[in-house]
């Protein structure tokens, strides 16, 4: 997909979000499986008797091996032999955030209740829930929901699931926003997805008067549900259209992770982000560097005197965002790079 595959910091942003609750981003980063060939076999044949799920709809054998009765230790040895070698920590912590998951318990509560039996229901929907995670959805969509700077987020499949390393925009919106120590600030985040920077900005700084602006409407309504659980007051204001086009007054911070991938990585992409993630909000033309190319073009009448911008971008293009930055009109007064908690080119800051 990139130039550089191996890149650890892009795998962090492409890579699948294997468990839910894994914090450090570094997330099953050797895989790339593919739907065909990452798919592991079943080795161990299902268990007899009882009430069997999944039976003439679903051939995955893994529905047989489930039963009324199945203990928490056992479904989570088979489930995660189904998820990937037995040694895999990746398939074990899955098969246990799922079960968590369908039994409404925490992890701690699996291990502390090994010998719990599972209902038919419960059997039902983690045979559902194990044979979606073979076919690589991300354990994020199946869950519904996805933990972004400690605020919990939900997510399916019309929005890009928000990744660890965003966080690092986050934090330098918020240290822009107390730079103008208790001046209004207007904030714009372009490409606001499930709304992750926008509604976290506007969590923590509450003055803020914030924008969050994407051209799909399915991004936007997804949005909109998380604004309303997570910022009942107010929190932004969302609006559909194409980059800074809606924006009804220039920001002092225009912050923005829009896609970044090219016409030819997308095809090399893991099967988790390739077939799941909205295409809308990874591809961005033959070099990928399509919208970041016209949000720049558009910033001369968006952005405040003094207003700074604040770019996700993939590590292989940090110089050329930099050069293009820097041949702006007005010149901005500084372009800088910024590297994400893993050391790799994430961010271009530009201020005016
Ligand atoms: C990489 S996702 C980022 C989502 C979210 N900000 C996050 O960090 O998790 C990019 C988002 O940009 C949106 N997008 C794509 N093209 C756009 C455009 N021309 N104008 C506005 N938004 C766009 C996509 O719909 C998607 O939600």
């Amino acid at each position: 997909m990139f130039e550089n595959r191996e890149s650890p910091g892009e795998r962090d942003r492409l890579a699948p979000d294997v468990a839910s609750d894994r914090s450090d981003g570094h997330i099953d980063v050797n895989s790339r499986h593919s739907a065909e060939n990452g798919r592991p076999t079943d080795q161990v044949e299902g268990e007899k008797g009882g009430t069997q799920y999944g039976s003439g709809q679903n051939e995955d054998p893994f529905h047989w091996s489930l039963t009324q009765g199945t203990t928490v230790g056992r479904a989570l040895i088979s489930a995660a032999q189904r998820l990937g070698e037995t040694s895999s920590e990746a398939a074990r912590l899955d098969a246990q955030v799922l079960l968590a998951h369908v039994l409404k318990q925490s992890r701690s509560w699996l291990f502390a209740h090994h010998e719990f039996e599972l209902s038919n229901e419960d059997c039902r929907r983690y045979a559902d829930m194990i044979t979606r995670r073979r076919r690589r959805e991300p354990v994020a969509y199946l869950l519904g929901r996805k933990e972004f700077y400690g605020l919990e987020f939900a997510v399916d499949q019309r929005v890009l699931i928000p990744r660890p390393e965003t966080e690092l925009l986050v934090d330098l919106v918020l240290a822009q926003i107390s730079d103008r120590r208790g001046r209004p600030v207007v904030v714009a985040d372009v490409g606001t997805g499930s709304g992750a920077i926008a509604i976290t900005v506007a969590v923590h700084a509450p003055e803020a008067k914030v924008y969050g602006i994407d051209i799909s409407q399915d991004a936007l309504d997804v949005a909109e549900e998380n604004r309303k659980r997570l910022t009942p007051e107010a929190g932004p204001l969302l609006l559909e259209g194409d980059l800074l086009d809606p924006l009804p007054e220039p920001a002092d911070v225009i912050v923005a992770n829009l896609p970044y991938i090219a016409d030819e990585e997308y095809s090399g992409l893991q099967s988790d982000v390739r077939d799941y993630e909205p295409r809308v909000a990874l591809k961005a033309g033959v070099e990928g560097l399509d919208l970041i190319e016209r949000l720049l073009e558009q910033l001369p009448t968006k952005v405040q005197p003094r207003g700074a911008v604040l770019l996700e971008i993939s590590p292989r293009q940090g110089e050329i965002v930099q050069k293009m930055a820097q041949e702006l009109r007005p010149k901005p007064s500084y372009v800088g790079l910024r590297r994400d908690y893993s050391g790799q080119v994430r961010m271009v800051t530009l201020e005016f």
